[in-house]
């Protein structure tokens, strides 16, 4: 066994996290700079400092995956789901129950709380549950507070309407966050929730291994209603989504049969 594989295996009997499921070329070259920029002097001494100490352990959480995000992220694609996916669901069903699963810093559930918001009608009803593996960075996401890089990609109007600016800050408005539930899910570990009309889930399986991606994509159409929409990142593709129960729309939305 390698000090790398000792390392894996302590991670995951003391976070639950299984790193396996993790391209291991892309997951070793980002541990060993992060190592060698920390001046860890092996795995063991940044295993040490890991525990116990919620800081490193949401910093080490940032480099497995790059917790970047911002609202609108892939414009065009967002507006892919507010011209056509979420309009067909809405004309289907008067209640929505959607799932952004790693939500990161909250951009993404806000920014499908915003375009619900303008399309859904009176009758219509909808819940946002959010979710991520890292706890700092759920309550950073129910803070609500961004930078103006963030936002870039949200037009004035909508800056007017959702935000509050404060010092500097971009601050959502109570009326979008009490749109959104946050809570902690690990992806490859966690019962995965069911009855959503729309997941989406982008810019994180791309890290994970092909089984891991196989795993969590056959979770999702379980978590699916028939008719419902799995959103994936610009950069990601399901292959075998005709054996996991889907048919391809478009580049990043699959529905469930
Ligand atoms: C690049 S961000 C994606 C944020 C957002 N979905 C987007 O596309 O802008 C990736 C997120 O995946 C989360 N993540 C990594 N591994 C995870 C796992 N096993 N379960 C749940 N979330 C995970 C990270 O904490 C990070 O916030």
């Amino acid at each position: 066994m390698t000090d790398f594989d000792r390392f894996k295996e302590r991670i995951f009997q003391t976070f639950g996290l299984d790193l396996n499921s993790y391209k291991e070329n892309q997951l070793k070259r980002r541990l060993d700079n992060l190592l060698s920029r920390k001046q860890y002097s092996d795995y063991q001494a940044f295993l040490q400092h890991l525990t116990g100490n919620k800081n490193a352990w949401h910093e080490f959480l940032d480099y497995l995956t790059i917790n970047v995000s911002e609202f609108f992220r892939d414009v065009k694609m967002f507006q892919t789901l507010e011209t056509k996916i979420l309009p067909d669901l809405l004309q289907k069903k008067g209640n929505l129950k959607i799932w952004s699963a790693a939500c990161s810093n909250g951009c993404e559930p806000y920014t499908i709380a915003i375009i619900m918001e303008e399309i859904a009608k009176g009758g219509n009803r909808y819940q946002i549950d959010a979710t991520d593996i890292d706890n700092t960075i759920l309550q950073a996401a129910a803070n609500g507070s961004y930078g103006a890089d963030s936002v870039r990609n949200v037009s004035p109007n909508r800056l007017a309407k959702y935000f509050t600016i404060e010092q500097g800050k971009y601050l959502v408005t109570n009326g979008i966050k009490a749109r959104v539930t946050f809570k902690q899910h690990n992806l490859l570990a966690d019962q995965y929730p069911r009855g959503y009309d729309l997941i989406a889930c982008r810019n994180v399986t791309i890290y994970f291994t092909r089984e891991a991606q196989d795993k969590v994509n056959k979770s999702f159409a379980q978590s699916l209603n028939s008719g419902g929409y799995l959103f994936i990142g610009g950069s990601e593709t399901i292959f075998n989504y005709a054996e996991l129960g889907f048919e391809k729309v478009s580049p990043c939305f699959y529905r469930k049969k």
